[in-house]
């Protein structure tokens, strides 16, 4: 499995309207949300995606007690109302996938959830967190990003499945 393939369209896509990471909500479904910032490469000798997401997050609790993640990548040009909304509405008071239509299905790792009609899906285990360190990041970044704290965490887990672009 070349996990590493279409990476030009991941890399778009976050810059542009965003993928989503989906997460199991602990209630038999799960938590899309719209995600900027990864990082797809090589770690521990393994394939790897590390997804940035602040503690303020419904997605951080999820995370915090999930055993793996899905970033699901729309076509170019697709899902960019879904996108807002899973980047704007938090799943803390809303089922998002339910509200805006998007179809979940099962993943092939337990617990993993994919949205049906994406262009790419990385389904990953998680293998590590770790917060960013204040002290270490240029200060224009810090007032950039960080005015009121809210500092992300890296969440990194091993790209098990990987489905590209047909
Ligand atoms: C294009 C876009 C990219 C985003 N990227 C991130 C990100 O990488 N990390 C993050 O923590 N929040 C990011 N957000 C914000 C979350 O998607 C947003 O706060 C969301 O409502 C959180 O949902 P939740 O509370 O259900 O987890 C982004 C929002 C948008 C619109």
């Amino acid at each position: 499995m070349n996990f590493y393939r279409d990476f030009d369209k991941l890399c778009l896509a976050l810059k542009g309207a965003g993928a989503f990471l989906v997460v199991e909500d602990g209630k038999g479904g799960a938590n899309p949300m719209t995600i900027g910032w990864a990082q797809l490469g090589v770690t521990w000798g393994l394939p790897v995606m590390s997804v940035l997401v602040r503690p303020s997050r419904h997605t951080y609790s999820l995370l915090r007690g999930a055993s793996c993640f899905t970033v699901c990548v729309p076509r170019e040009g697709e899902m960019k109302k879904e996108l807002a909304f899973c980047g704007s509405r938090s799943g803390r008071d809303t089922d998002k996938a339910r509200e805006c239509g998007l179809r979940l299905k099962n993943g092939s790792l337990p617990g993993s959830f994919i949205i049906e009609g994406s262009e790419l899906v990385y389904e990953c285990s998680l293998l590590h967190r770790a917060p960013l360190t204040p002290g270490a990041l240029p200060p224009e970044l810090v007032s950039r990003y960080y005015p009121e704290g809210d500092w992300h965490d890296i969440f990194t887990g091993e790209v098990k499945l990987f489905r590209g672009a047909k």
